[in-house]
């Protein structure tokens, strides 16, 4: 689910690995504090930072892009790599001197940093005044009064039922068109490389009926695209029994049956056939025929997959723990193939020299490229997390110039399919979702087409939020450029 929206560029080994941030924008409430936010790591993340501003908005906070304005600055922070920590911790020095010049600036760590390293955080970085895990968001304010007070706090408690389903998000960074839902937390797999099943805890549903309500009010106030997240939504799975014994009751609308994703998916689609619907992450493992059946049932349901392969060789997807191997990986890429034709998205991340991985290992990477030919992947050298499964049983040898080496084949592999598949797409008729201005001009607008590429248009009357019929008629590796059918 890394950056899913970014748009894709061709990129270096290094690179590849940066982490970037979002940060809240100016509003004013007219509320007496201010707050600042910076999210990194995933899609979750950011989608975290909305409900976090929305529990400090009630609470007093309205919130800024400057941070030299703000009462409070929150930093919410990403594991996933090392380079992800290394570059919070260069913030937070960053920061040093403009809380010496304004001592009762509250300072936070939030997210998966927090979670990782509790109290060593605030041994560690003096500068820091809280530090909250993902799961504990509610009690923000009580802490940030506490540090307020000069007193520092640590709540990292991870909750095996917290889904914030009652909370209304703040969308912050909103194009206005497009918004994300968070429809689980957690992740049960225990992939061996990753430490989100240690900062994020138990995989837990959220009750279909909020995601819904989420998801309507949205399109009541013109949102067109909504994409569901959560670190492996194929495995959404809420019954009414398990999750909240109390809700079992036979209200009208009231859902008693398990909902699984195919389910929810035909719930949020039903809402009206302008509302576009997306989703991430797909986890190879739990991706079923009913779920590729629902997208094909519904136009509004985008023909987009993301479906990280991580390696292509069975040995190493093995020792990742991954749960699935080559051909079954292979399989199911042909029932997408089978069902939902050649222009449905696939996108994939890859990780490059996982541990003891050989050269052959490798190059089956580069051929799983080649007989999936993704749209576009997100792809990284392996890096060591402390704690994982991966850390305490295999030894991290690959040295860095072979890793780096291999991305970058990887990563070159990618720009030629990209192009490749693109060029698939010149001449076809798509339909469009202006999401705004181009980056390049202002005189051309940006959209993306079901399979989730950016196709670039000329203006002309149209506006963000408009579904345009496009002819597309040239490209890049990372764009499409179409003209209007009228
Ligand atoms: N839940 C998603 C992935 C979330 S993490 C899934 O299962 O696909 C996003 C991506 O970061 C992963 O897919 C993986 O490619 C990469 N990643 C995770 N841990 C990593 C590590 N230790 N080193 C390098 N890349 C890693
Ligand atoms: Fe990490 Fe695997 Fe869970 Fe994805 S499915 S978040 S890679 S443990
Ligand atoms: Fe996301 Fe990074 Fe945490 S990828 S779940 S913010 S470790």
């Amino acid at each position: 689910m890394e950056n899913i929206i970014k748009d894709i560029d061709i990129i270096s080994a290094e690179e590849a690995q940066a982490c970037d941030y979002k940060t809240t924008e100016d509003e004013n409430t007219g509320k007496s504090k201010k707050l600042y936010i910076e999210s990194y790591g995933c899609q979750m993340n950011f989608s975290d930072s909305e409900i976090v501003a929305s529990i400090m908005k009630e609470n007093g906070f309205d919130t800024t892009s400057d941070f030299e304005q703000a009462d409070v600055i929150f930093l919410n922070t990403c594991s996933i790599r090392e380079k992800a920590e290394l570059t919070v911790r260069k913030r937070l020095s960053q920061f040093n001197a403009i809380k010496r010049n304004k001592p009762e600036m509250t300072i936070g760590v939030l997210g998966c940093m927090a979670e990782r390293l509790k109290e060593k955080l605030l041994e560690e970085e003096q500068i820091v005044d809280v530090v909250v895990g993902p799961d504990a968001y509610r009690d923000l304010p009580n802490l940030v009064a506490t540090a307020e007070d000069g007193n520092k706090g640590v709540n990292t408690f991870l909750s095996r039922e917290e889904t914030y389903a009652d909370i209304s998000p703040v969308r912050l960074n909103s194009n206005g068109v497009s918004a994300f839902i968070s429809i689980m937390r957690g992740c049960d797999n225990m992939c061996s490389f990753c430490v989100v099943p240690f900062t994020r805890g138990r995989e837990r549903s959220r009750d279909p009926h909020s995601i819904v309500r989420e998801a309507q009010d949205l399109f009541d106030k013109g949102f067109k695209e909504v994409t569901l997240l959560g670190q492996n939504v194929d495995s959404y799975k809420w019954s009414p029994e398990e999750n909240n014994k109390a809700r079992l009751n036979k209200k009208e609308g009231e859902v008693t049956e398990v909902v699984n994703f195919a389910n929810l998916l035909e719930m949020v689609a039903l809402i009206s056939p302008q509302l576009r619907v997306r989703f991430s992450t797909s986890h190879p493992k739990d991706i079923t025929d009913e779920v590729l059946y629902t997208m094909k049932k519904y136009d509004n349901i985008c023909k987009y997959i993301h479906l990280p392969v991580q390696s292509g060789n069975s040995r190493i997807l093995e020792l990742m723990n991954r749960t699935y191997d080559r051909e079954w990986y292979l399989e199911r890429v042909a029932k997408i193939r089978e069902i939902l034709g050649e222009e449905c998205g696939i996108s994939s991340d890859m990780i490059a020299g996982f541990c003891t991985e050989t050269e052959e290992e490798h190059q089956e990477t580069l051929t799983m490229m080649d007989i999936v030919k993704y749209d576009f992947s997100y792809m990284f050298y392996y890096s060591e997390r402390p704690g994982t499964l991966a850390a305490k049983k295999y030894k991290d040898d690959i040295p860095l110039d072979v890793k780096k080496r291999r991305l970058n084949e990887i990563i070159d592999k990618q720009n030629k399919l990209s192009e490749e598949r693109n060029n698939l797409d010149i001449g076809k008729v798509q339909e469009i979702l202006i999401e705004g201005e181009s980056k390049r001009s202002t005189e051309q607008l940006k959209g993306r087409n079901s399979a989730n590429k950016v196709v670039i248009i000329d203006k002309g009357n149209f506006k963000k939020g408009d579904y345009v019929t496009v002819k597309i008629t040239d490209c890049t590796p990372a764009t499409l450029f179409g003209e209007v059918v009228s």
